[in-house]
């Protein structure tokens, strides 16, 4: 039996970086580091994003791989990609043309699904561009899924539709095993916490099988590449950006160039408790205490994970230094219930004691503290 998706899916995705500029050459030096790098950490899936294909399907009404780019054609990229031990992940849309333009699988879904399956396809990122406006969203998705299925190949199904229809309430029902809720990200602050916000409330149905998805990771981009608009994260604000989908439990698919990718990114996006908090098996979102006051924003977030330990983050959104405080009545744990949470912090792996009643951290601008631990009586 396959079962797939059963942890959050990892892997990397050229759009962030790449858009339209990808090639066999660059999806093969990608792979090379993949899999030296990152693979053993649990980034399996290489994904190719839009740009791939010829502007027209051939004779028999198959999509075709654009020779410039990929001139052995996109079976033998699948090979290489296997021969590093990565799984393929490529991109599709259920509209009538990609975001960019290129021809896509509104009524072309089981051909479509028959051609990837064909090049040895782990997985498919399915957008939602140039949607017919009497399309019926719910069933194009359904019947990719089923397209999918009919392949006889397991294909991770990725599916994009910007959070169209409120897809938390319906995209596990139709077979996907992730979904994009929101728009697209950028590579700065405002951007990656928009995206948070707006879903914080929406992850109790993301769990093993189907899970929500808030975007390629913009770790490690510094303003370089397609989605490098408006004023670049700098490196507290890339960790806060890993410890928010990792407390989420949100798929990591990076996003950077990672070739050349700085110590610091790649350490963070390699950080193996932080890793061990996304993977955990019972994928559960955190409860959400936040603090909005003339002071800024803030956010406590207390995750529940597996054999009874928990994470707990602080996070500050706000421009200013400012104290950040969990009130751990505020998760069921009142001064009067005789027990506290031991911690360590999940970054550095300092232990921070038996904490109880409050847990104050001064943090600087858009910095966080994740701690991890258990309960024990004091
Ligand atoms: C967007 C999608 C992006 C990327 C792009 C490609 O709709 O959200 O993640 O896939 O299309 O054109």
């Amino acid at each position: 039996m396959s079962l797939l998706a059963q942890k959050p899916p990892m892997g990397w995705n050229s759009w962030n970086t790449f858009g339209e500029h990808i090639s066999e050459d660059l999806i093969k030096e990608m792979a090379d580091v993949m899999a030296r790098d990152y693979l053993k950490a649990g980034y399996e899936y290489l994904v190719i994003d839009d740009c791939w294909s010829l502007m027209e399907r051939d004779e028999a009404g198959r999509l075709v791989a654009d020779p410039k780019k990929f001139p052995h054609g996109m079976k033998a990229v699948a090979d290489y990609v296997h021969s590093k031990g990565l799984k393929f992940g490529m991109y599709s849309c259920a509209g009538v043309r990609t975001c960019a333009g290129y021809p896509s699988s509104y009524d072309h879904e089981f051909v479509d699904a028959a051609t990837f399956a064909g090049w040895g396809v782990d997985f498919l990122k399915y957008d939602f561009c140039n949607f017919p406006t009497t399309g019926d969203c719910r069933m194009r998705y359904q019947m990719m899924s089923m397209a999918l299925k009919a392949s006889g190949r397991d294909i991770l199904f990725s599916a994009c539709n910007w959070g169209v229809e409120e897809p938390w309430h319906w995209m596990r029902s139709v077979g996907t095993h992730m979904y994009r809720s929101t728009g697209d990200i950028q590579d700065n602050f405002v951007s990656f916490t928009d995206i948070v916000k707006s879903q914080l409330d929406k992850f109790c149905d993301s769990a093993p099988g189907c899970y929500n998805d808030i975007d390629m990771l913009t770790v490690g981009m510094y303003g370089k590449g397609n989605v490098g608009l408006g004023q670049p994260c700098n490196d507290s604000e890339y960790k806060m950006q890993f410890a928010l989908w990792c407390m989420l439990s949100a798929p990591l698919m990076m996003g950077a160039d990672l070739r050349n990718l700085s110590e610091t990114a790649k350490a963070l996006m390699l950080n193996q408790e932080l890793i061990r908090i996304n993977q955990d098996p019972e994928c559960r979102p955190p409860i959400v205490v936040s603090k909005v006051s003339d002071w800024g924003e803030s956010y406590v977030l207390f995750k529940h994970l597996a054999d009874n330990e928990f994470a707990l983050g602080l996070f500050n959104f706000s421009d200013k230094k400012r104290n950040v405080q969990a009130i751990f009545a505020d998760f069921g744990l009142p001064e009067s219930a005789g027990y506290g949470l031991e911690l360590k912090d999940a970054f550095t792996g300092e232990e921070a004691g038996l904490c109880h009643d409050y847990l104050i951290r001064e943090l600087e601008s858009h910095d966080c503290t994740v701690l991890v631990g258990r309960m024990k009586a004091r």
